[in-house]
């Protein structure tokens, strides 16, 4: 959370600056940066936010808030669920909902998958030559034996698997 939140901080920062020096020529008074203001946030584990959702309120909005001083009996249903609205803008049912953006997620990753298959058989098919002939068997099983007989690796390496003795791989 705190990390998010650095993040969406420098993001502000980094655009109300520019917007800083653009304005600075101009000269004006600098009003107080967003960023520098408690911030709505709606996350299940933070119930309580640090701001109030709508910042701005209303004639009518502001009346509501005189009447909330009062006995909350006097309040009808609706005037309680817009005070909620004008202190939350999602409430836990609406968080828990979930989403389906995952179905965006999984089918942004199978495209981009398939699209690196795309890739792959393009190059195997117009860029790469073909395959060099020391793949070939016949090559592969003399290379074998030459290494053999250099006696390479023999302590825990290919020449401790070949058995000198018989000729063939020990078992
Ligand atoms: C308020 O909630 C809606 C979804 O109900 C969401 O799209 C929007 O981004 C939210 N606004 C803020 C400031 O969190």
């Amino acid at each position: 959370m705190l990390a998010s939140r650095a993040f969406s901080l420098i993001g502000r920062r980094a655009l109300s600056t520019s917007i800083c020096l653009r304005a600075h020529g101009h000269a004006g008074v600098v009003k107080a940066e967003d960023f520098s203001l408690p911030a709505y946030v709606d996350r299940r584990d933070v119930p309580l936010p640090e701001a109030a959702f709508v910042k701005q309120l209303s004639a009518q909005q502001k009346a509501l808030k005189e009447k909330e001083k009062a006995s909350w009996t006097a309040l009808s249903v609706d005037e309680k669920v817009e005070l909620y609205r004008i202190k939350f803008n999602e409430s836990y049912a609406e968080m828990n909902k979930g989403t389906n953006e995952w179905k965006t997620v999984l089918g942004g990753v199978l495209f981009f998958l398939g699209l690196t298959g795309v890739i792959l058989i393009w190059q195997k098919i117009y860029m790469y030559g073909p395959i060099p002939h020391t793949f070939s068997d016949e090559w592969v099983s003399m290379q074998t034996k030459r290494m053999l007989d250099m006696r390479i690796n023999p302590v825990e390496g290919i020449s401790s698997q070949w058995d000198f003795e018989k000729n063939e791989w020990k078992k």
